[in-house]
C-alpha cells in the first residue's frame, strides 16, 4: 500500500497539480519517488554543465564544508573566492578580470547595474542611471533584472517595472547597431549607463544567437555614447556554446560579463560578474570601492564548488566537447525534423539548441494553445526533460523548445534524447 498523500506547505507554480518528487540524480538522469527515470536534456533551466552530482564537485563541497562554509564580506576574504576570481580572470576574454560573486543570475545582473551606475558616478556622470536591453530577453526576476527583461514574466509587475527592454531584435549587425543607437538617442545618451544583451537567447526566444558581428557593432555605438556593454552569460558562460564565453563567437569584449547557473555545478547556487580592468581602475580608486552585495556574496562553499567546476571543464576538455556534442545533437535533431512538420526551425550553438514550432498550415501557434508546454509535458511522460519557451514577439507569439544537456553528455545519451523527442513529436502531431 502506498503512503497517504502529504499535505504540501510549499508554494508552487502549479497549485492543485502534484509534481513528481525527485529523489536522486546522477549525470543526465533524474529519478522520482515512484521509480520513474527522466533523461535530463535541459538541466531544469539550463543549469547543468557537468551533469547531476559530479563526484569531483561533491568532494570539493565536502572538503570545503569541513574547513569554512561562510564568511561575511565586510569582515573576511576567503581563499576559494580569490581562487575562483583568479581562474575566471584567466579564462575570460580581453581585460575582463575583476570578479564579484552572488547566488542567482538575477543578483548577478543587479550587481552589474549597480556597478555601471557607480562607475559613471565616479566619472562625474551621476545622471547615467538608465539601462537598455533587447525586446526578446530574459535577465531575471528581481525588479532591476525584470525591468531589463522583455519576457512574459513581466506581466503581473508591469506597473512596478522600468521599460528597459526596448531595443528591437535585429537580423544583422548593422540593424542591431542602428536600433541601439536610436534607443540611446531617444533616452538621451547622458542618461544611459549600460546596454545589456545575451549572446544567445535562453528561456525567451530559445537559443537565437546574435547576428554575426553584432557585438562589435554595438560595442562601437556604446563607446561613441559612453554606454557600458554588459553581456548576460548566465546560461552561456563556461563552455555551454562551445567556447568559454558566448561573446567569443561575436567579435567583441564587453565591459562586464554576468554568469550563474552552471558555475555552481548544479550543487549550490553561485553567480557573479567579471568586469574589465578599466572599471576596476576607476572603482578601486574610490574610498567605498564596490560595497554593493548580499549576505552570501563571495560564499566560500559556493566558490570552492565553482573552482572545481572550472577545473573539471579544463581537465576533461569540456569546452571542445560542447562544440563536438553540440554538432552531433544538431545533426540528430535535423534528421528527426525532416519527419515532423511541427518543427519550423533548428538553431543554437554548442549544447544550447532551440527548436521553433509551427502550427499545421505553417503559421505560429496561438499563446492559448500552450503548445510548447504540451510538447514538454508529453516528453516528460516519456522520460525526457526539455524546456518549453513560449515567447511574446512584439504582438505575436512564438512557441519553441530548448535543449541544454550537460557538457558531459555521451554520444549514446544524445541518440536517446533524439529518439525520445522523435516519439514525443509524433504523438503531439497525431493529436493536432
Ligand atoms: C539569461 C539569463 N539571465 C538571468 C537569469 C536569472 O537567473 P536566476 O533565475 O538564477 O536568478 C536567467 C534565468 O533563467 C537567464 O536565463
Amino acid at each position: 500500500m502506498s503512503a497517504p498523500a502529504r499535505t504540501d506547505y510549499s508554494m508552487t507554480a502549479s497549485p492543485g497539480r502534484r509534481l513528481p518528487v525527485a529523489v536522486r540524480a546522477g549525470g543526465c538522469v533524474i529519478e522520482d519517488a515512484d521509480g520513474n527515470r527522466y533523461l535530463d536534456a535541459c538541466g531544469g533551466a539550463m543549469v547543468m554543465l557537468l551533469g547531476h552530482g559530479h563526484p569531483r564537485v561533491v568532494e570539493a563541497l565536502q572538503r570545503q564544508a569541513e574547513r569554512i562554509a561562510f564568511t561575511y564580506r565586510f569582515s573576511f576574504s576567503n581563499e576559494p573566492m580569490m581562487d575562483l576570481a583568479e581562474r575566471i580572470a584567466r579564462v575570460a576574454p580581453g581585460d575582463l578580470e575583476w570578479c564579484f560573486f552572488n547566488s542567482s543570475g538575477s543578483e548577478a545582473n543587479e550587481s552589474a547595474l549597480h556597478l555601471a551606475v557607480l562607475y559613471w558616478e565616479l566619472q562625474g556622470r551621476p545622471g547615467k542611471i538608465e539601462f537598455l536591453s533587447r525586446v526578446t530577453s530574459y535577465h531575471g526576476s528581481t525588479m532591476g533584472a525584470l525591468s531589463l527583461s522583455g519576457s512574459r514574466w513581466r506581466a503581473p509587475f508591469e506597473l512596478l517595472l522600468r521599460k528597459y527592454a526596448v531595443v528591437p531584435n535585429a537580423d544583422t549587425a548593422a540593424e542591431g547597431a542602428a536600433a541601439l543607437e536610436a534607443a540611446i538617442m531617444s533616452r538621451g545618451a547622458e542618461h544611459v549607463a549600460a546596454f545589456v544583451v545575451e549572446p544567445v537567447t535562453g528561456s525567451s526566444g530559445a537559443a537565437v544567437p546574435l547576428p554575426d558581428g553584432y557585438l562589435a557593432a554595438v560595442r562601437e555605438v556604446c563607446d561613441r555614447h559612453d554606454v557600458l556593454l554588459v553581456a548576460d552569460e548566465v546560461i552561456t558562460a563556461f563552455g555551454r556554446t562551445g567556447r568559454w564565453f558566448g561573446v567569443e563567437h561575436f567579435g567583441a569584449v564587453p565591459d562586464v560579463i554576468t554568469f550563474g547557473k552552471g558555475i555552481g555545478g548544479g550543487i549550490l547556487p553561485l553567480s557573479g560578474m567579471v568586469a574589465s580592468r578599466r572599471l576596476r581602475d576607476v572603482i578601486e580608486r574610490s574610498p567605498s570601492g564596490f560595497s554593493y552585495g548580499h549576505t552570501f556574496s563571495g560564499n566560500p562553499l559556493a566558490c570552492a564548488v565553482g573552482c572545481e567546476v572550472i577545473d573539471v571543464i579544463e581537465s576533461e576538455g569540456l569546452v571542445e566537447a560542447a562544440r563536438v556534442r553540440g554538432e552531433q545533437l544538431h545533426a540528430r535533431l535535423a534528421e528527426i525534423a525532416g519527419r515532423h512538420p511541427v518543427v519550423a526551425e533548428l538553431r543554437g550553438l554548442g549544447l544550447l539548441r532551440g527548436i521553433e514550432l509551427r502550427a499545421p498550415g505553417g503559421g505560429r501557434f496561438r499563446a492559448a494553445d500552450g503548445m510548447s508546454g504540451k510538447v514538454s509535458a508529453e516528453a516528460k511522460r516519456r522520460g525526457l526533460m526539455i524546456y518549453p519557451c513560449p515567447t511574446p514577439v512584439g504582438t505575436e507569439h512564438m512557441d519553441a523548445l530548448l535543449l541544454a544537456p550537460p557538457l558531459t553528455v555521451t554520444e549514446a545519451e544524445i541518440d536517446e534524447i533524439a529518439a525520445l523527442l522523435d516519439e514525443t513529436l509524433a504523438s503531439v502531431e497525431a493529436a493536432l
